[in-house]
């Protein structure tokens, strides 16, 4: 039977050594509580850190951790050493990623140890999940501590269903993009199949980055990448609603929420509850709460703000810093205001059990909660879902992911003191129908979309996801074929094998001239050529001076600017066709003007066409001007024998008259060919597949609609296949 893996590196549940015993605690944190939940109903088995570092353990103490953990709450021990915490944990996750990821760019440190740190710990978390993972599980990795295991676990088994859901804001590319190791992490989250974010703002810096620094592009959120589609899509989480809404009647629960009602008396409470973090905007709160006493006087001695700070991460320095911070400000205001028989905020620096926050967010008139980031914030749902009888009302910042969700609220912008002050007294003298209107709408969204339809929402589009890329069925990838294709190539008599270059034997790179053969490649070329059986040609859109340079001293024929000249092997170059080209200034020109608004673009001219190329543009910008761009060109096409194409990364205005098929069937008309291999990688190359007849071997590289009956993922790969049937004449070409 399959089961699902959860991977995180924070367990729901804590270990700590006091004195000689271990103690087992909840952990604090919305990934842990929101999932502890589901985790518990789902019997799925959840792989983390217990929180305890290995240099306080005996390998009997880790023995009996783990079996405890395991038969107690479904979990599995990954244990770290004090320099991994230090490294990994404090270093690349906490002084990192964490603040990079919330916006804060002045306190990111960049350190290639705690990045070795983190690859490793990420390898430790797969040999975990290695140990455990049997066919059909469903692996579900969560946050940013663990970004580059779905990587690790697909290389492993590439069959696998593998999530991936990020709880922390995914910032914009413009930040992003400062993080030195920016492809190796996206790469890492590519490995699953569906990755998850909180909002669509989220999705949307994502898709951002893979696109423009990875080069992906994404159709309805689908991002094709090697051979697999990756679907990228908002799911906010929720929280266990019924346990928050719940009415309790055990004796310590009736207790605590009569000491908190009877030192309520008429006092109104505003309440937040955070863990320590910077990302939380505390001292900026505890200046708007200033500002509110000092705006509205009429409230001192009657209202009361507990602040509730649960201890985190405080081996790193500026969770240090910020709790002195608090603790001063917390000083200074208590300072300015109390009197005798009244203190305006109790500061709580200690973690509440969720019964004990209960009882609070029952007690409290306003929740205030101000991160200057947050990827969700799950006490602002918690607090709606536990105010039963609908009174209570919430102050949230926008920037907090679970604003878009309680919209109802009091929405302020958390660095602007004067807006908290003004949203507190808003929230403290709403009407009471207003209020209930409010919270009935709130209710019935959180009832709806609890954590446990979360989940399962997530996990059920991860198991509905086509295995397959749906943009490619029907083409199968050669893998499939190769017997065949070998066999039928050894058998043959006279063999065609007809190559496009670039995209197909070499990658792209940002300047054309620069992709130029390897010597590697020119052996191969070589080899295949000088098989007797053998005709081999390029077909390319390149210029006849460029492919005589690079490739005219091997033995093959050469096919240039998309088939208007053909180069037969020991031959002259020819011309196929006379053509006219005095449309080419015209079609320059206004080329030209577009090229010079789209920074990165330039223009080259050949003989009977002009090209637009935009590989290095910003591909925002060439989204929206490729249309315009054709639409000026329209008239002018329309008037002579001209097509625009849209290849790869490129927009070529030509004479239509010419094109690969045309050529390449002037060329198999001089022999008869028991065995034809075609491979190309854009749109021109569909041309030559048309032109070809059924029994040909055609194989598209990479991926999109084609005429192709094969693929093979990218260029390496064409290459790969190239050298096997090379080889499989029995002399087998050495690459190097
Ligand atoms: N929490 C708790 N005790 C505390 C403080 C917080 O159990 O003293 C819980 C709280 O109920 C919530 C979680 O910790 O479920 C915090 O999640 P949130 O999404 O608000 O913020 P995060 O800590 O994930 O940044
Ligand atoms: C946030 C993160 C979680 C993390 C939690 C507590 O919610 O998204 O991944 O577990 O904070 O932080 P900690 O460092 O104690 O695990």
């Amino acid at each position: 039977m399959s089961k699902l893996i959860i991977v995180s590196n924070r367990l729901p549940v804590t270990v700590d050594k006091q004195e000689e015993d271990f103690v087992y605690q909840k952990s604090l944190g919305g990934l842990a509580t929101g999932l502890k939940s589901y985790h518990e109903k789902a019997d799925s088995l959840w792989i983390g850190w217990p929180g305890i570092v290995d240099n306080d353990l005996k390998e009997q103490d880790k023995e009996n951790i783990r079996e405890k953990l395991e038969s107690e709450y479904g979990c599995l021990p990954v244990y770290f050493s004090a320099e991994e915490k230090e490294n990994y944990y404090d270093g690349f996750c906490n002084n990192t990623l964490w603040p990079l990821f919330h916006y804060f760019a002045n306190k990111v440190e960049f350190n290639t140890n705690t990045w070795e740190a983190y690859k490793q710990v990420n390898e430790k978390f797969f040999n975990m999940v290695d140990e455990v993972m049997e066919e059909n599980d469903q692996v579900w990795v969560h946050d940013y501590q663990l970004m580059l295991l779905p990587r690790l676990i697909r290389e492993k088994y590439p069959q696998a269903r593998i999530g991936f859901f990020l709880h922390i804001p995914f910032p914009s590319n413009e930040l992003f993009r400062l993080m030195i190791w920016r492809e190796e992490i996206l790469e890492g989250v590519l490995g699953s199949d569906l990755v998850g974010f909180h909002t669509f703002d989220y999705v949307r810096h994502f898709l951002s980055s893979t696109r423009r620094l990875l080069g992906l592009d994404n159709h309805l959120n689908t991002l094709h990448y090697g051979e697999r589609n990756i679907r990228v899509d908002a799911f906010p989480m929720g929280i266990d609603y019924e346990k928050f809404n719940r009415e309790y009647t055990d004796t310590e629960y009736l207790e605590e929420m009569k000491v908190i009602r009877d030192s309520k008396g008429e006092m109104k409470l505003i309440l937040s509850v955070d863990r320590l973090d910077y990302t939380k905007g505390i001292p900026d709160r505890l200046k708007a709460f200033d500002a509110f006493l000092q705006l509205y006087p009429e409230y001192v001695g009657k209202v009361r703000f507990i602040l509730i700070v649960a201890p985190s991460r405080e081996k790193v320095d500026s969770y240090e810093k910020l709790k002195r911070d608090i603790e001063e400000l917390v000083g200074n205001i208590n300072g300015k205001y109390s009197t005798v028989n009244w203190v305006p905020v109790w500061f709580y620096f200690k973690p509440f059990s969720q019964k004990s926050l209960i009882a609070f967010y029952r007690n409290a008139d306003v929740l205030l909660v101000t991160p200057l980031r947050d990827g969700m914030n799950l006490v602002a749902k918690e607090y709606a879902a536990s105010r039963r009888d609908h009174e209570g009302m919430i102050v949230i910042s926008e920037t907090a992911g679970a604003a878009s969700e309680l919209g109802e609220s009091i929405r302020v912008n958390p660095r602007d003191m004067a807006a908290i002050a003004r949203g507190l007294y808003k929230a403290l003298e709403i009407p009471r129908e207003e209020k209930h209107v409010i919270n009935q709408i709130i209710h019935q969204r959180l009832r709806r979309y609890s954590v446990d339809i979360w989940a399962s929402d997530f996990l059920t589009s991860l198991q509905n996801l086509e295995n397959t890329p749906a943009f490619k069925k029907g083409v199968v990838n050669i893998d499939q074929h190769e017997e065949t294709l070998i066999n039928e190539y050894q058998q043959a008599n006279k063999s065609m094998i007809l190559l496009d270059y670039d995209g197909t034997l070499v990658g792209f790179t940002s300047i054309p001239d620069q992709a130029k053969p390897d010597p590697s490649l020119k052996k191969l070329l070589s080899d295949l050529g000088n098989e007797s059986q053998n005709t081999l040609a390029i077909v390319s859109g390149r210029d006849r001076q460029t492919l005589e340079k690079w490739l005219g001293d091997l033995p093959l024929h050469l096919v240039a600017s998309h088939g208007l000249w053909v180069k037969k092997q020991g031959n002259d170059w020819k011309m196929t066709m006379v053509l006219e080209d005095q449309w080419k200034p015209a079609v320059n020109e206004v080329l030209q003007l577009y090229s010079d608004r789209m920074a990165g673009s330039f223009i080259e001219e050949k003989d009977y066409s002009v090209a637009l190329h935009y590989r290095k543009c910003d591909p925002d910008l060439v989204g929206g001007k490729l249309s315009e761009i054709k639409d000026a060109l329209l008239t002018m096409v329309q008037s002579m024998s001209l097509g625009v194409l849209e290849g790869n990364k490129v927009l070529e205005v030509k004479d239509v008259r010419v094109n690969k098929g045309m050529a390449v069937t002037n060329l198999m008309k001089e022999g008869s060919y028991d065995f034809i291999l075609a491979a190309g990688d854009d749109t021109t190359d569909e041309d030559l597949f048309a032109a070809l007849p059924s029994e040909a071997h055609t194989i598209k590289v990479g991926f999109g609609n084609t005429r192709a009956a094969y693929y093979v993922n990218d260029w390496k790969a064409m290459r790969s296949l190239l050298r096997k049937l090379e080889g499989s004449n029995g002399d087998a070409g050495d690459d190097k």
